[in-house]
């Protein structure tokens, strides 16, 4: 890789020596139509420390920019922050040809590390302090945000919070700090993130927050695994994060479906003029065009979750069931909701969503089925569904009564 790929300095003595993966637009699952970046940081004190690595295939990438700043077989130490391999891919190639004296993770961290790799690293505590390579480290166990190896750990003295996976986005970018980079991308890529890895441990998100300073972290500097690094306004990314986790109930309604031929659709678009009759605002999302990761986006910052499905073979169309087993891992909370779907002479893929979004705690309104090609009255139905559910919304929203 000669000279090309350079080190960008973060601070005195820190440098971000990660790699920009502008190909990606599958991340086991989630659509990445920004491509990524796998951050590692290198910390010069006494002895460098390397923290955290990249995907395997991008080890020569990290290897570059480490070499523009220092002799990568100078590298003392390794801190491992999560044990996910776009993290770790690089890291047993690390230790076999750098030979760090030591690999430091999260307990969970060290059996993780040893599962994948055969890895003995050393175990840090929550909390604990550390002098590694001259420079002070406080670690914070994160536990599922979002494995159960993930920690935090932070420069006490230059105030640089190295997060994993929290705080980050999936954005390739020649950018590396958020002040860089137009807001609207940041909260796009941001909430986009928060949504498909973060959502179901939202709850411990908001404890999170409110644990960091007690715990003596006071960051002037967050510095994810992937993404840009924000070292101005924090309080955007850390007041956004405090939003998403909230997912508090808007009046936006989520229409997703598939068609077989075209009824479901005209049923849901039946149903989006009955939400905006009735004061909702119907986002459809028909499954030919919509990507699973959007719709769990769209979720986040929605009141209610509508579905529709022709049976077929007395089942779920594929693209609806693949959207509802991603949604239901997800987790999303304080919905409202309804079911909708044509068929020919069973009918039962109407009865399976509701249970599953009963499984989800959806609060379901109602449903309408209709025999293969929906009569305007069931079209009216569907109408009155939608103002059915605009009306719930608004009690859930307002207060309305
Ligand atoms: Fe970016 Fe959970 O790995």
């Amino acid at each position: 890789m000669g000279e090309v790929f350079k080190a960008v300095k973060i601070e005195e003595s820190v440098y971000w020596v990660g790699a920009i993966d502008w190909a990606l637009s599958d991340f086991h699952g989630y659509r990445t139509d920004r491509g990524t970046t796998y951050n590692a940081y290198l910390v010069l004190g006494d002895k460098p420390v390397l923290i955290d690595t990249v995907k395997a295939r991008f080890k020569d990438e990290m290897l570059s920019r480490i070499a523009s700043v220092v002799e990568p077989r100078e590298i003392a130490y390794v801190i491992s922050n999560h044990s996910e391999m776009d993290h770790t891919g690089a890291l047993p190639w690390v230790i076999q040809h750098l030979e760090p004296e030591k690999v430091f993770a999260s307990g969970m961290g060290v059996k993780a590390l040893k599962a994948h790799f055969g890895i003995d690293a050393v175990p840090v505590a929550n909390g604990e302090k550390m002098n590694i390579g001259g420079v002070e480290f406080l670690f914070a166990e994160t536990r599922m945000l979002h494995w159960p190896d993930s920690m935090f750990t932070y420069m006490p003295k230059k105030g640089i919070l190295f997060s994993q996976d929290a705080f980050g986005m999936h954005l390739a970018s020649t950018e590396r700090f958020a002040d860089e980079i137009q807001e609207k991308v940041l909260f796009e890529e941001g909430a986009k993130y928060f949504a498909n890895i973060l959502l179901p441990y939202a709850p411990l998100v908001l404890k999170l927050l409110s644990r960091v300073g007690e715990m003596g972290i006071t960051p002037k500097i967050i510095a994810p695994d992937h993404g840009p690094v924000w070292r101005k306004d924090l309080d955007r990314i850390l007041g956004w994060y405090s939003q998403w986790a909230d997912q508090k109930p808007t009046m936006r309604a989520v229409v997703v479906y598939d068609t077989m031929w075209q009824s479901t659709a005209l049923m849901a678009r039946a149903i989006g003029e009955g939400l905006q009759e009735g004061g909702a605002k119907p986002v459809l999302m028909p499954l030919s065009k919509s990507h699973r990761s959007n719709v769990i986006t769209e979720v986040l910052f929605a009141g209610a979750l509508i579905v529709g499905s022709p049976t077929i073979n007395n089942g779920i169309f594929p693209r609806v069931a693949d959207v509802l087993m991603y949604l239901k891992g997800l987790k999303p909370k304080n919905l409202v909701g309804a079911v909708f779907g044509s068929y020919g002479w069973s009918g039962e893929a109407v009865g399976y969503i509701e249970s599953i979004l009963e499984e989800m705690n959806v609060d379901i309104v109602g449903s309408v089925k209709a025999m293969y090609v929906p009569s305007p009255d069931k079209l009216q139905e569907c109408y009155t569904l939608g103002m059915e559910v605009a009306k719930k919304l608004k009690e859930v929203c307002y207060g309305d009564r």
